[in-house]
């Protein structure tokens, strides 16, 4: 009985909204960062690799760049930063946070150094200036990586970061299913550009983007999720190869979809950042700001409730999910020789253990607010 009712009730993707195919001219972005450089990528792995070739640019004399990453982290950091001819050197998280522990991060300094990547963490943003005065190195430039958010309302934009990136991959804030965003003081060493794309290529993309649109519903997704082959959402190191253009298909749907993602409620973030503070060791980094988050961010007290709730969540098809398994020297298929580790990593393997996300986007309805609320509170108590 309760696998018919799995199955009749389908599985929630874990992030996505779906693609709003209304094309317009835009410069919506440009109004967000007025006196800023836009470098348009094909990819927020792109914008990163862009950001990091024009701060190499800038210090000829450093052979050798390293490059600072969160111990728990997207491998897409890893790739970017290879590819722009930099050592990743990874540093640990704080005890229960989702950002830096600052003793460590100067600990991991050298010589080397030109570059620290600070991540917004599923909306959650890295305290941008104290990690400036605690690098206490004008010459170290701080990359913000907002892949997992976009500014919640048309707003202009100001940070102590020197690079801003973001992605329009799918899952994203703003999903087009590609594209990627660097935003500077000056010109990066390349401008990619936007691609001009022929219409056979355009009618192609709208397409993919209308299968993506029809697989997000629950009673479609489950046939992609609930199939071992697919190993859907598993993390894996790609190599990165090459910065291109944002897709011209992608350019003329930018401006519907900022908007859509600014009109859509919040009624699940709402619902778990009210019901789930007690348990969420997250919960005073969550508060602290009123930023939409990608997914919502849970971190529990031991591994094995998480993991109990986990398995719970996902056999009611609720769309939990663990984000990335391990710490980053540990994710499959990242050229471990090739990072450079910076001290332990202690809290971070500690997070990996005990963290996962849950849904918030447009398809997540109150019944599966209420279902996961009731999960929650029965494994947890
Ligand atoms: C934190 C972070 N940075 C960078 C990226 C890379 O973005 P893209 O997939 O557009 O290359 C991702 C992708 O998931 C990410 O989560």
């Amino acid at each position: 009985m309760d696998t018919l009712r799995a199955l009749s009730e389908g599985v929630l993707p874990p992030a996505g909204n779906r693609i709003a195919l209304s094309t317009a001219e835009s410069n919506a972005v440009q109004s967000l960062f007025p006196d800023r450089v836009l470098s348009w990528t094909n990819s927020g792995t792109s914008a990163l690799a862009l950001a990091l070739l024009a701060i190499r640019r800038d210090a000829p004399e450093v052979d050798q760049p390293e490059v600072i990453i969160p111990a728990y982290c997207c491998p897409d950091l890893v790739s970017a930063a290879l590819y722009a001819g930099y050592t990743p050197v990874f540093s640990d998280l704080a005890k229960d946070r989702c950002h830096y522990d600052q003793e460590a991060l100067k600990r991991a300094l050298s010589e080397r150094t030109l570059a620290v990547i600070a991540i917004n963490f599923l909306g959650v943003a890295e305290p941008i200036k104290s990690l400036r005065v605690a690098l206490n190195r004008p010459s170290v430039a701080i990359i913000e990586d907002n892949a997992q958010w976009f500014p919640s309302k048309p707003q202009v934009q100001t940070t102590a970061a020197d690079y801003q990136t973001f992605s329009f991959g799918r899952g994203k804030p703003v999903n087009l299913l590609g594209g990627g965003l660097l935003v500077s003081s000056n010109d990066p060493p390349r401008q990619p550009g936007t691609a001009k794309g022929s219409a056979l290529q355009r009618g192609l993309y709208y397409g993919k983007c209308m299968a993506y649109n029809t697989l997000l519903h629950p009673t479609m997704y489950q046939a992609l999720a609930r199939n071992p082959w697919l190993r859907l959402g598993e993390t894996r190191y790609h190599e990165h190869t090459s910065i291109e253009a944002f897709p011209a298909g992608q350019a003329h749907l930018v401006r519907a979809n900022i908007q859509t993602y600014w009109s859509h409620e919040r009624r699940a973030e709402k619902s778990y950042r009210k019901h789930l503070a007690a348990i969420n060791l997250l919960a005073p980094q969550i508060e602290a700001s009123e930023e939409r988050l990608l997914r919502y961010p849970l971190l529990l007290e031991s591994r094995e409730t998480r993991n109990a709730l986990l398995h719970k969540l996902n056999e009611r098809g609720l769309g939990a999910t663990t984000l990335y398994s391990d710490t980053i020297d540990r994710v499959n298929d990242v050229p471990q020789q090739r990072l450079r580790q910076a001290g332990d990593n202690a809290n971070a393997a500690s997070f990996a253990q005990r963290f996962l996300t849950l849904p918030v986007h447009e398809g997540v309805k109150a019944h599966h607010i209420e279902r996961t609320l009731t999960v929650i509170d029965c494994v947890v108590g």
